[in-house]
């Protein structure tokens, strides 16, 4: 049987994690970051596909993809969160499970970052653990996969 597929997708900026305020967002690269998720992902089992874009209809596309396509998804919608209710609609109508990341706590900072529209249609959250969140995502996908496997049989 194939592995199912988790889709990571990552928000505008994230191509400058590194060098972009290290002190918030840490000294990992999104190379770092996708290379993480690859290794988790093999580990457990599960086929992966790491993409980033600045663009919001862009990432809106490849959340409907993950409709047809995957069996869950690790979205870090970087500032789009704050904004974006066409973004939320979009997570919202996905009936596969979704864990929303953020490197940084979101709650510790400005205000304004406090309320991610995404939460709202995400099945979990996880935030302010740099990219070991993403590695923690992938962990939890895969029990929640497994829970779903044998609710089936
Ligand atoms: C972020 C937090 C957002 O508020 C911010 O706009 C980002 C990154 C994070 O991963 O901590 O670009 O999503």
């Amino acid at each position: 049987m194939a592995s199912p597929l988790i889709l990571v997708l990552n928000g505008p900026n994230l191509n400058m994690l590194g060098t972009r305020e290290p002190e918030i967002y840490g000294t990992a690269t999104l190379d770092d970051l996708e290379t993480l998720c690859a290794e988790t992902a093999e580990g457990l089992g599960l086929a992966i596909e790491c993409r980033q874009t600045n663009v919001e209809g862009e990432l809106i596309t490849w959340v409907q993809e993950a409709r047809d396509r995957a069996a869950g998804l690790i979205i870090n919608p970087a500032g789009y969160s704050h904004t974006s209710i066409a973004l939320m609609d979009a997570v919202m109508a996905l009936d596969i499970p979704v864990i929303e990341v953020h490197l940084s706590n979101i709650h510790k900072r400005e205000e304004f970052r406090h309320h991610s529209y995404v939460s709202r249609a995400a099945t979990g959250v996880i935030c302010g653990l740099g990219i070991a969140g993403y590695r923690l995502a992938l962990i939890t996908l895969s029990d929640i996969l497994e829970e779903l496997e044998e609710d089936d049989q």
